[in-house]
Order: structure tokens, then C-alpha cells, then sequence
């Protein structure tokens, strides 16, 4: 019978290597958590019935969780991975004829396609126990595999291992198939009598083995799997691996990514073909770049909607804004929540943005802040412009209809409107309306005073 196994994630440890105040298998990847990836891959193998064990900072977890179509078993205290397995026992009682598909909740680069084979070997073997393992240059840390004689297996943790059985290579993975029966059969045999007085699960390969169950290893060959994210260099190990994955997906959705090593583009971001991605770019969160944009290096982008044709100058940071079709920002400008340029729009060097409309083929090139604003078509903001938008209580809007040429250096203290067409002159500080197709100036006259300077030089 080949049914689906019911999956069961070990996730109620601390994971005290972390070093964290947040539960280790919440901690992000490329944006999402830890265990998303795991829930990931065992749904993708076709599971329904997936069983979290919770326990850590379970309102968390199970907040962290609750789209996800999982049932939750509770480990209130985490007296080992046997033990947890132990804590589901209940809910698994009316499924004894069915396998059980235990995972890590630390394996987060394990692949469904991976996945796929084991299944099929535990059931074409009709094992009782299969335990997947993988040959490691560097197995530290990591149980080890030993065939006590022939059939007969048993795992020993790095904490209990004998100089001897240290050196060997091949490493249990933290993946099993249970036939659930059998399982329930060995679990009461489990002990704590061990350097850490914990349940080991680990010793269900002996248990079962020693009761003449079937009980087989079953080898992975993806080194880039297996990595068991315990501490934090184990964590950037684990990046690196989905960051190349990622990257590597993307390019063959047709997007060039020029470097895919200091590329850190996150899971969830869509990008469209032939855009290019210049060394040392970051996309993040939400954010979904369009067809044919180019990104220069250092650009950050997150939660941001890029659409097609978007030129984006080095060093720029686009957070929660909207960039329609060919704008260009940049270099160093700061696109700040809120923000939406129109179709054709122009941000340069140095240019702050908030809460600011935008419209289509506006430009704003130069060292300018514009906050809390509603900014027409075809608007040229001069360098220096300011929006004064904060009276120190509150936040005001500034508007600037369309075709408006606002001169270098103007202050607008806002809330203030700038009609239609209208004109105003540079270095000016308005605090006024200024009416459509007129000019405002507000600045000190010129005045001249005819060789004032030779007078003060003699004197002096
Ligand atoms: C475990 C294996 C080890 C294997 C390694 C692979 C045991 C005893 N050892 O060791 O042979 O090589 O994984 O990475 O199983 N958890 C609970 N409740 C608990 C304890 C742990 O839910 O009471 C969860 C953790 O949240 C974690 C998973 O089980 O997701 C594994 O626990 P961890 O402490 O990381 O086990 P390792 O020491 O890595
Ligand atoms: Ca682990």
C-alpha cells in the first residue's frame, strides 16, 4: 500500500547553540523562517496529515505557523527528540498502519526530489525503520552510523562516541521512516540513561534493530542537503546554499545576475527575465522586479514593486515604494515607505523620499527631501528643494500640480499647494498658495552697495 507517510517536524527544542531569544527553527533564510522550508519540502512530497511538535516558545511557533495547514503536538518540556516523538503519540494512535515520516526541524535544505527515492525505498524494502545518512568529510557533530553486525545498526551521538567511532564518516541526517506500529512498539524501550539524560531517537535504530525489526540505512548523496543548522556559522552555511539555489533559478528564468556570490536576493522575490543584477545587490521581502531593469551594485531593495524597464543607479535604498515602468533612481538615493514614482520619472543623487506621489515624468535630481507629497506630471524639482513637512506635532502635505519648475533651494512649508504651470523662483521659502501660471519669489531683495568692499580693506 503506498500511501502517503504522515510527516512529523521536531521543532520544540531551544536551540541552545543559537545563542538566540528566539527559538532557532524561527530564525529567517532568505526572509523566511527556518522551518517554512522543511513544512515546504515534506508538503511537496505529497504529505496532508504534518504533526508540529512545539514546545519552546510555542505561541510563537504556532502564530509563525497558523496559514499553514499543520496540527500542532505539544512537548511542554524538551526532554530529547525520542521524547518529542513520544509527546505525539496520541494523535498518531489511529494511523498504526501508516509510516511516519520524522524530520528535523533544523534541516532546512533538505529537497523534496531527494525526499522522493527514500520513500520509495522504505516501501519497496518494507522496513520497519529507515534512517537516512550521508558520508561526511567533517561529521562533527553530527550521530554516527555503525553496522554492529550485518542488518543490525546503531547510532551513537558525537557526546557518547569513543575516539575510534569519531572518525567515522558516515553520519545520520535527522530523517527517518517509522512504520508507526513498530514505532510504537520500541519507544517505551527508550532510555535516558545517557550524557545528556536525554531520549535519544536515535536509539530506535538499536531498539528495533535488536527486535529483529527491518531497520536500514538509506544514503543521500546531495551534500548540500544535510547541513543540520545548529549555530549560527552553521546558519550562514545554510544561506549560502539557498543563495545560490535562488540565484541560480532566477538565471534560469532568463535574469542576469552578474555575481550570484554577494547576490542576496530573498526566497519570495520574483524577477523579470533579462533584467540585470550588478554585484552586491540586495532584494528583500516582499519586492517584485519587472522585465528588463537593470540594478547597479549596492542598490537595496525591499518590499518594493520594481515593474519593467527600471534603471536603478548604485548605492540607492528603495523600501515599500512603487516604481513604475522606465524610472531611474540613483545613485545614492533613499526611496523611503510610501513612495511611488509615475511612468518615466526621474530620482537622483542624493534625493529623500516619503509618503510622496510622484508623477509620470517628473525629475527631482538633487540633493532634495520630499515628504508627505503629491507631485504632478512633468514637475522639475530643483537641487536643494525641501519640502518642510513637520511643524514638530504634526506631518502636513505639500502638492505641486502638474508642469510646475520649483528652483533650486525652495523650501515648501507645507501644507502648502503649487498651482498649475506655476513658476517659483529659486532660494525662495513659500508659505503660501501660489496660484496656477504665476511666479512665486520669497527671498530677500538683492541690494548693492558700490564699492563697499575697497572701503572696508582701507579702513582695516
Ligand atoms: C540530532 C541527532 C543526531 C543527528 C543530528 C542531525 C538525536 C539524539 N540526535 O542531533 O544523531 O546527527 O540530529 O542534525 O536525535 N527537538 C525537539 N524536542 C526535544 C529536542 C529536540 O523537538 O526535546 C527538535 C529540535 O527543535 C530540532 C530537532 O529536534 O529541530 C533536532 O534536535 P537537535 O538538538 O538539533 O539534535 P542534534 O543534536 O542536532
Ligand atoms: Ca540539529
Amino acid at each position: 500500500m503506498n500511501q502517503q507517510p504522515i510527516a512529523l517536524i521536531l521543532a520544540a527544542g531551544k536551540g541552545t547553540r543559537f545563542k538566540s531569544k528566539t527559538i532557532k527553527i524561527l530564525h529567517p533564510l532568505l526572509g523566511q523562517p527556518m522551518i517554512f522550508y522543511v513544512l515546504d519540502t515534506v508538503k511537496k512530497l505529497g504529505t496532508n496529515d504534518i504533526l508540529v511538535v512545539v514546545g519552546y516558545q510555542k505561541e510563537k511557533v504556532m502564530s509563525a505557523l497558523k496559514e499553514r495547514e499543520v496540527q500542532f503536538v505539544i512537548q511542554d518540556q524538551q526532554l530529547g527528540t525520542a521524547h518529542a516523538v513520544m509527546a505525539a503519540q496520541a494523535a498518531l494512535r489511529p494511523f498504526l498502519e501508516r509510516d511516519l515520516l520524522v524530520v528535523n526541524g533544523d534541516l532546512p535544505l533538505l529537497r523534496p526530489e531527494s525526499l522522493q527515492p527514500l520513500l520509495e525505498f522504505h516501501q519497496r524494502e518494507r522496513n520497519a525503520l529507515t534512517f537516512v545518512t550521508a558520508l561526511m568529510d567533517n561529521p562533527f557533530g553530527f550521530g554516527r552510523v555503525i553496522e554492529v553486525s550485518k542488518g543490525k545498526y546503531r547510532v551513537v551521538e558525537e557526546r557518547e562516541a569513543s575516539p575510534e567511532q569519531k572518525k567515522i564518516k558516515e553520519a545520520n541526517v535527522g530523517l527517518y521512516l517509522f512504520r508507526i506500529k513498530d514505532l510504537f512498539g520500541a519507544l517505551p524501550k527508550v532510555s535516558n540513561n545517557n550524557s545528556k539524560q536525554e531520549f535519544y531517537l536515535t536509539d530506535l535504530i538499536e531498539i528495533l534493530s535488536q527486535q529483529g525489526k527491518k531497520v536500514r540505512p538509506f544514503s543521500l548523496p546531495a551534500k548540500d542537503e544535510i547541513v543540520g543548522v545548529n549555530d549560527r556559522y552553521e546558519l550562514a552555511q545554510a544561506l549560502r546554499v539557498l543563495q545560490i539555489r535562488k540565484n541560480r533559478s532566477l538565471a534560469q528564468l532568463g535574469v542576469t545576475i552578474i555575481d550570484p556570490e554577494t547576490t542576496w536576493i530573498d526566497i519570495g522575490v520574483e524577477v523579470g527575465e533579462e533584467t540585470i543584477i550588478y554585484p552586491g545587490v540586495v532584494i528583500e521581502g516582499k519586492s517584485k522586479v519587472g522585465k528588463d531593469c537593470r540594478l547597479e551594485s549596492f542598490a537595496v531593495i525591499r518590499d518594493s514593486i520594481l515593474k519593467d524597464d527600471v534603471h536603478v543607479l548604485a548605492s540607492s535604498v528603495v523600501e515599500g515604494s512603487i516604481l513604475e515602468s522606465q524610472t531611474k533612481v540613483g545613485p545614492f538615493t533613499h526611496l523611503r515607505a510610501g513612495s511611488h514614482l509615475r511612468k518615466g520619472a526621474k530620482v537622483g543623487n542624493f534625493v529623500e523620499m516619503k509618503k510622496t506621489e510622484f508623477g509620470p515624468e517628473s525629475k527631482a535630481m538633487h540633493l532634495s527631501y520630499l515628504g508627505d507629497s503629491k507631485i504632478g506630471r512633468q514637475v522639475n524639482i530643483g537641487a536643494g528643494t525641501i519640502t518642510c513637512n513637520y511643524d514638530g506635532l504634526k506631518k502636513h502635505e505639500t502638492q505641486i500640480e502638474d508642469e510646475v519648475f520649483i528652483g533650486s533651494g525652495t523650501q515648501l512649508v507645507a501644507p502648502v499647494k503649487i498651482g498649475r504651470g506655476a513658476y517659483v523662483g529659486a532660494g525662495s521659502t513659500i508659505t503660501k498658495n501660489v496660484s496656477p501660471e504665476a511666479l512665486a519669489v520669497a527671498r530677500g531683495r538683492q541690494v548693492e552697495k558700490s564699492g563697499w568692499a575697497r572701503r572696508k580693506r582701507k579702513k582695516g
